[in-house]
């Protein structure tokens, strides 16, 4: 077994981790917010999701978010854009990459987006067309690839089918999403293993939820069998406002020290890090969801 020698972190704690917000987050804090992750060396930070304020009010403030942040050179702002209606308003926001979001469960897709699987593909291909003749990526998400908080256990074919065809639509990356956290180093594995046998190693992301504290166990799983890209959230903010007691994405800062301690290179500065999760967590009145920055700030004093 080899590990890879970098990995890079796609932050999401903006957009997955505000979206759950009870308390909406004034956009002046979210942009600061964005640009001391940008600043601590992350090369993606989600920014927002352009969907239905009706649906997210927490993502309401999208268009002016995007157009108010500093874009650091280098350093991608992907927004979600599940329809052509968000993507053009992400375009008219400036957007320069967008993710669409499907999933491998049929009750979760409708819960989520209101459509079936099948449908959800229909409206994602207008959408990666529309991005590709701008010449913008498209990122793509699967949620629930190994349970659904609806239907349970989720077979791995059923995830590698939903990976494949935004694969071959033309997403750049396909990010693997245990969206309730439910995943073990087992059972996570083998859903990579049927994903990968239609996508490519190195365009697979792990996207995990630590609902049950494993997501760092599977993203170690993940890195065994050559995954590369991972998504998380700095102190562990979020969750899916449609799975319920889905919690926060693994935190950043929990893996950024697994990284650390495994010599693997992220680009990324502890310090301005664990700043960056204390700004927000000192906005939202909150301790941090991650051991490691609990440590790491109590040891600063
Ligand atoms: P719908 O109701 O089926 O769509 O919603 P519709 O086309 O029938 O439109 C209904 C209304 O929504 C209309 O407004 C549209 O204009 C408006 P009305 O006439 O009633 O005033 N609308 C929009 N407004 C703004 N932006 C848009 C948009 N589209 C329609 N893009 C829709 C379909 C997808 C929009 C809706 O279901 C929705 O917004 N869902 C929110 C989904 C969401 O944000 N979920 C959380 C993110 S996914 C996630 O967290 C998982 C992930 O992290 C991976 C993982 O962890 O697994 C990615
Ligand atoms: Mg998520």
């Amino acid at each position: 077994m080899s590990l890879p020698r970098s990995v890079k972190i796609v932050e999401v704690g903006p957009r997955d981790g505000l979206q759950n917000e009870k308390q909406l987050v004034p956009t002046a804090v979210k942009v600061e917010l964005i640009e001391r992750l940008a600043e601590a060396g992350l090369q993606a930070v989600e920014a927002t999701s352009f969907v239905s304020p009706k649906w997210v009010p927490q993502m309401g403030d999208n268009a002016e978010v995007m157009q108010q942040i500093r874009r650091k050179a280098g350093v991608a702002y992907p927004v979600l854009a599940p329809n052509l209606k968000g993507f053009d308003a992400a375009v008219e926001a400036g957007a320069t990459e967008v993710a669409v979001f499907g999933a491998a469960s049929e009750a979760f897709s409708q819960k989520n987006i209101n459509c079936s699987v099948a449908e959800s593909i229909k409206r994602f291909e207008p959408v990666i067309c529309a991005a590709l003749a701008l010449d913008m990526k498209v990122r793509g998400y699967v949620s629930c690839v190994v349970g659904c908080p609806y239907e349970g256990a989720v077979a791995p074919q059923k995830t590698a089918e939903v990976a494949q065809r935004l694969f071959d639509m033309g997403c750049y990356e396909v990010s693997l999403g245990d969206t309730i956290g439910v995943g073990n180093p087992v059972s996570i594995q083998r859903m990579i293993e049927a994903c990968a046998r239609h996508v490519p190693m190195a365009k697979l992301a792990g996207h995990y939820h630590d609902t049950y504290g494993m997501a760092i166990t599977n993203i170690y799983a993940s890195m065994e069998l050559g995954m590369r890209i991972f998504d998380s959230s700095v102190a562990g903010l979020g969750g899916c406002p449609y799975a319920a007691g889905a919690s926060g994405n693994v935190a950043t800062e929990d893996v950024v020290y697994l990284l650390n301690g495994l010599n693997i290179e992220t680009g990324i500065d502890m310090e301005k890090l664990l700043a960056a999760g204390q700004f927000i967590l000192e906005h939202l009145g909150r301790e941090p969801a991650s051991k490691v920055a609990k440590v790491l700030l109590a040891k600063k004093g």
